[in-house]
């Protein structure tokens, strides 16, 4: 596997009104993600990028975190340094910020 983990953050704009991540909070969330991992010297092994819509758009800002398929919902930049230290470096999911879906 070419990474460890692979944070996939929404940063889709939908047309005003509709629900959405939104392209500014997307960003702002994939620069933390990028600028922590950096720091922590973690960024050959964990991936964070941006990505399209993930289907979970009344719950953004969304993103999912693989190889687990571990989704998270309403995430703040408050948020970006208890997923590292407890997904990415503990693998322990943060459940107050797990989306689960009725498949
Ligand atoms: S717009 Fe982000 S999940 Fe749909």
């Amino acid at each position: 596997m070419r990474f460890e983990k692979h944070i996939f953050i929404c940063a889709n704009q939908k047309a005003e009104g509709k629900a959405c991540c939104g392209e500014a909070r997307g960003l702002e969330l994939i620069t933390l993600f990028k600028e922590k991992l950096r720091e922590k010297g973690l960024q050959g092994k964990i991936r964070a990028q941006k990505s399209g819509c993930l289907d979970a758009c009344s719950k953004g800002p969304s993103l999912v975190i693989y190889p687990e398929g571990t989704y998270y919902g309403h995430v703040t930049p408050d948020d970006v340094d208890r997923i590292i230290s407890e997904h990415i470096e503990n693998n322990r999911i943060v459940k107050d910020l797990e989306l689960t879906f009725d498949i």
